[in-house]
């Protein structure tokens, strides 16, 4: 099947190239983004294979589809940034990769909290200019703090374990409780609880209509002074200038970000040489308890390597006929 691979990096080449080398799908990889302008590049594609900040509105959809395109398979496990009933309208069939690796995603949360804790980012340019001062970089004992998880599915229930392993008291939010989270040692309790009980509370729900601005200012008002919030699973799950001014009246204390409401004109490019227009990021890099990441958290050789198998297995099942294995559909929203 010919296959249009947008927002391709030298890695996703490499990964989905060796993914493919017994089912030799004829990969097409496109540096761009997917958006209105760059869709009929598509042309003559069965498939479109797309990444978390292309565009996938009606309008890139009803392109690819007037253009021949019949399946997405999306290199990721969220998958928000899709218009579904438009999808269906078109009859085009969408599919996603999900739980590549929950670990990658989990294990760099953790790291976010060791280094806003221990401000290891700070220490290390302060060495490297022969600063060997400790007056600024005290940190907290993660033992025996209580930490907030919204959102165990697999990243979430992963991560867990990982604090209970610090000896951190775990309480959990999720609609759909589960045996394996209870298990690592987590208590479901209320989001109303969860907020004013944490001293680190860390996001792992998908963004969807009803968890957009889940963390709000009113929600701010319920956590503990000086809490730590970490974001790893979507922007838009935060209102940033919310967030700001907590982080101004110091009532959050730490901020740990590896996703961001507007990222997708920033995140995944080198933007070095450029002035940023987003005074919103902008004024969040000048705090000095906040450490963002660019959307990296996934970013490990095992879930790359995954995410390209389940791509290849994605589009190779379509072609057989058999629809898309991690097929998503507009129920997969309820
Ligand atoms: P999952 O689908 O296994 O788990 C999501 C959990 O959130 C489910 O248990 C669900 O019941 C729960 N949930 C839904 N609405 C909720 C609400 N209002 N409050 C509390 N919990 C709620 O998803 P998975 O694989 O654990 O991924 C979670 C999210 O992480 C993804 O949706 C994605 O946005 C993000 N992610 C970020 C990556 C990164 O590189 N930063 C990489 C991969 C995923």
């Amino acid at each position: 099947m010919r296959v249009a691979v947008f927002s391709t990096k030298p890695y996703d080449e490499e990964f989905l190239l060796e993914a493919n080398a017994s089912d030799q799908h004829d990969l097409v990889f496109l540096e761009p983004r997917l958006s209105r302008a760059t869709a009929s590049l598509a042309a003559g594609c069965d498939a479109v294979c797309a990444f978390v900040n292309d565009d996938l509105g009606s309008e890139v959809l009803r392109i690819l589809a007037t253009n021949g395109v019949r399946m997405l398979a999306l290199r990721s496990a969220g998958f928000n940034h899709v218009d579904l009933a438009a999808a269906a309208d078109l009859r085009l069939t969408i599919a996603r990769v999900p739980g590549y690796s929950p670990h990658a995603v989990a294990e760099h949360c953790a790291g976010l909290i060791l280094a806003l804790n221990r401000k290891i980012h700070r220490a290390h340019n302060r060495v490297r200019e022969n600063n060997f001062a400790l007056a600024g970089l005290l940190g907290f004992d993660l033992h025996g703090k209580t930490v907030g998880v919204i959102g165990t599915g697999q990243i979430g229930s992963r991560f867990v374990r990982i604090m209970a392993g610090f000896g951190c008291r775990v309480l959990a939010a999720d609609p759909y409780p589960n045996d394996d989270t209870r298990l690592a040692g987590a208590e479901y309790v209320d989001l109303t609880e969860l907020l004013a009980e944490s001293h680190i509370v860390t996001l792992h729900c998908p963004l969807t209509p009803e968890t957009y601005h889940l963390i709000d200012l009113s929600r701010i008002e319920l956590m503990r002074d000086g809490v730590m919030l970490i974001n790893t699973s979507r922007g838009a799950l935060v209102d940033t200038t919310a967030v700001i001014s907590g982080l101004k009246s110091g009532k959050i204390g730490y901020l740990g970000l590896d996703v961001y409401e507007e990222e997708a004109d920033l995140f995944f490019e080198d933007l070095s040489d450029q002035l940023l227009n987003d005074d919103v990021f902008s004024r969040l890099l000048t705090f000095p308890n906040v450490l963002i990441t660019g959307h990296q958290a996934f970013f490990t050789r095992e879930a790359l390597s995954n995410i390209a198998r389940t791509t290849i297995t994605n589009l190779s099942a379509f072609e057989r006929g058999e629809g898309a294995i991690h097929q998503v559909t507009v129920d997969s929203l309820a």
